[in-house]
């Protein structure tokens, strides 16, 4: 039994000496100490031992067990010590390097043209409103005047969703939109996103945004358009930029015009900007239609109005000098960088 005893409290703090780590340790302990154990199925087999001699080989397995535990116990804190020590290694922080910078990005050539236009408009007291980009016909074309086989609709060619719901080809349809409630009287501004089917080159692109001006109330006559424009031009393109009104027709206004400006670039003398010409294309505007103030629930009797259409790409390129529309859409930082 002696022998037995000695061989198992060896062979088991050898095998402590070389556990690597906690599971082998864990390991050991259930296979001597465990119920079924090296050394409990000795404590078992006292029955067999001469009982004058069982006190003392009770101790010995309790000197056994005692060491066993004890050694157990040294090697797993030994073990723990050793982990954490290379966790440590492993986790230092170096406050030294330098740390990891984030980009900042910033507004987009559009909409800084876009904010500076807002700003002009709302310092002479108009609401900014928005409108669906998903749009009934009736608003986008009906109750603007474009019926159903008009040619204006040819030429707004868009993406249908069915017969009646379509993408808005302009944001005019804001104009009914607004008039529709009601209140007034109306001084807006709308802008917002555009879709048409055409091809992307320089000037051109399936998806491109708008804003919209509305003004109705009573007295309202084209003086004040044109006054309104000459403001918007000045503040928006410099105080020594001239506008000129060319006839032309839209649907909903009548009577309608083209506007462009003198070229801020050559002041009116003609240059690559302004194609020699002088004069730049800005927007299209005319005083609302008596029968889209009517079928607006308008009288036009008591109230009339004007309206213009911007297209704020166009104004973004020529005011930062863009000569491509493409650039716009790209999302090249070597471009969006330097606004
Ligand atoms: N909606 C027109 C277009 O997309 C632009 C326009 C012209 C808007 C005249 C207006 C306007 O409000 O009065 O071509």
């Amino acid at each position: 039994m002696n022998e037995k005893l000695a061989a198992i409290r060896e062979q088991t703090m050898a095998k402590i000496k070389e556990a690597k780590d906690i599971d082998a340790l864990n390991d050991i302990k259930v296979s001597v100490l465990g119920k079924k154990g090296e050394l409990t199925q000795v404590l078992k087999s006292m029955k067999d031992v001469a009982p004058e001699d069982r006190p003392k080989v009770g101790q010995m397995v309790n000197e056994a067990r005692a060491i066993i535990e004890d050694a157990l116990e040294k090697s797993t804190k030994e073990i723990n010590r050793l982990l954490r020590s290379e966790k440590m290694k492993r986790e230092v922080i170096d406050v030294t390097l330098p740390g990891v910078k984030h980009m900042k990005g910033h507004r987009h050539p559009n909409e800084i043209a876009l904010e500076d236009l807002e700003r002009v408009f709302v310092g002479m007291g108009y609401e900014i409103v928005e409108g669906p980009e998903i749009e009934y016909d009736k608003y986008n074309f009906e109750l603007l005047n474009i019926p159903a086989n008009h040619p204006a609709k040819d030429e707004q060619d868009t993406f249908y969703i069915t017969k009646d719901i379509l993408l808005r080809t302009q944001t005019s349809p804001v104009q009914a939109r607004v008039m529709e409630t009601g209140r007034m009287p109306i001084r807006i501004v709308s802008p917002g996103r555009v879709f048409r089917s055409d091809e992307v080159d320089a000037t051109h692109s399936p998806s491109f945004h708008q804003v919209e001006g509305l003004v109705v109330d009573k007295g309202i006559t084209f003086a004040d358009l044109k006054g309104t424009l000459l403001q918007f031009a000045q503040e928006f393109f410099g105080k020594n930029t001239k506008i000129k009104l060319r006839p032309h027709h839209f649907p909903f206004t009548e009577p309608s015009a083209e506007v462009d400006i003198s070229c801020f670039k050559c002041g009116g003398k003609g240059c690559r900007m302004c194609k020699g010409s002088g004069w730049i294309e800005i927007l299209g505007c005319g005083m609302v239609h008596p029968k889209v103030l009517k079928d607006c629930g308008i009288d036009p009797e008591v109230y009339s109005g004007f309206a213009f259409g911007i297209g704020l790409e166009r104004v973004t390129l020529l005011k930062y000098e863009i000569d491509d529309m493409r650039l716009l859409y790209e999302n090249d930082l070597r471009f969006l960088e330097q606004f």
